[in-house]
């Protein structure tokens, strides 16, 4: 479902991020890229929504360019796409059904978006992404009322409600307590496996990598170092990533 070629970002200043990566994203699959701090992981994770342009190389998406294709058609594609951060990214005075509903406010007239008038229709697709992460008794609550593992899960459940169907995953366990980074790998290894949808995460803990991908891609230095099926993955892998 996203077949990257040959992508290189150099960024102002002359670093290379990125060196000539290539890689394609089996459709319901749970890919972990591993890589040490520096290795260019975000760099590749913001060039693929073109968030940030690669200097070179194609991101096909569903069989479309993103790299070349007119701004109206990379909105539609961006849809598709949500981006899950370290950070959560939430609006901190909006509860979390509000925050879920963010994904589509594009679709609404300005007026509703301005008073909060929600078509029932979609607040019901907001409350039942937030049932599908388990959250649905705090829907009320402000999100910077929730812990940090909830607020991860009001991510997940605004990418749902997007109706993403890939989900670029920049860390998103790094700041939690080690019961809620499983849980949040748990759904987000259950949103491939049941909502058929399709994971590339950042990670950088090979522990967990193996426990929750199917594949795993290995960068050091913007370079694509490793592409393997998670069974295989060995000892001498992870030194290929990592070891001086
Ligand atoms: N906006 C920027 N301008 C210039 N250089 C940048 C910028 N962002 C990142 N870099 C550089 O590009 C390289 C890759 O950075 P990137 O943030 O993609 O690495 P990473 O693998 O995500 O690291 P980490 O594990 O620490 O998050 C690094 O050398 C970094 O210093
Ligand atoms: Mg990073």
């Amino acid at each position: 479902m996203l077949t990257v070629e040959q992508l290189s970002k150099t960024y102002k200043g002359g670093i290379v991020a990125l060196n000539d990566i290539s890689f394609t994203l089996e459709a319901h699959s749970f890919t972990a890229i591993l890589g040490p701090s520096g290795a260019g992981k975000s760099t590749l994770l913001r060039c693929i929504p073109q968030i940030m342009r690669p200097s070179r190389g194609r991101v096909l998406f569903e069989g479309a360019d993103l790299t070349t294709c007119s701004q109206k058609r990379l909105r539609e594609y961006r849809s598709q796409i949500a981006m899950v951060a370290q950070q959560f990214n939430l609006v901190r005075r909006r509860t979390a059904l509000e925050n879920c509903l963010a994904g589509r406010l594009q679709e609404l007239p300005l007026w509703r978006c301005l008073l909060g008038k929600f078509p029932v229709s979609l607040l019901h697709e907001g409350m039942s992404a937030l049932a599908r992460v388990q959250l649905l008794e705090v829907a009320f609550q402000r999100s910077d009322r929730l812990s940090g593992g909830q607020q991860q899960r009001v991510a997940l459940a605004r990418a749902l409600t997007q109706q993403a169907n890939l989900i670029l995953a920049d860390e998103p366990i790094a700041s939690l307590d080690p019961e809620s980074a499983h849980t949040v790998l748990e759904l987000l290894r259950s949103l491939c496996v049941q909502e058929g949808l399709t994971v590339l995460c950042n990670l950088h803990q090979v522990e967990l990598a193996k426990q929750y991908s199917d594949r795993i891609l290995g960068i050091r230095a913007g370079k694509l170092v490793l592409d393997v099926p998670t069974a295989q993955f060995s000892e001498l892998d992870a030194e290929r990533i990592y070891k001086a």
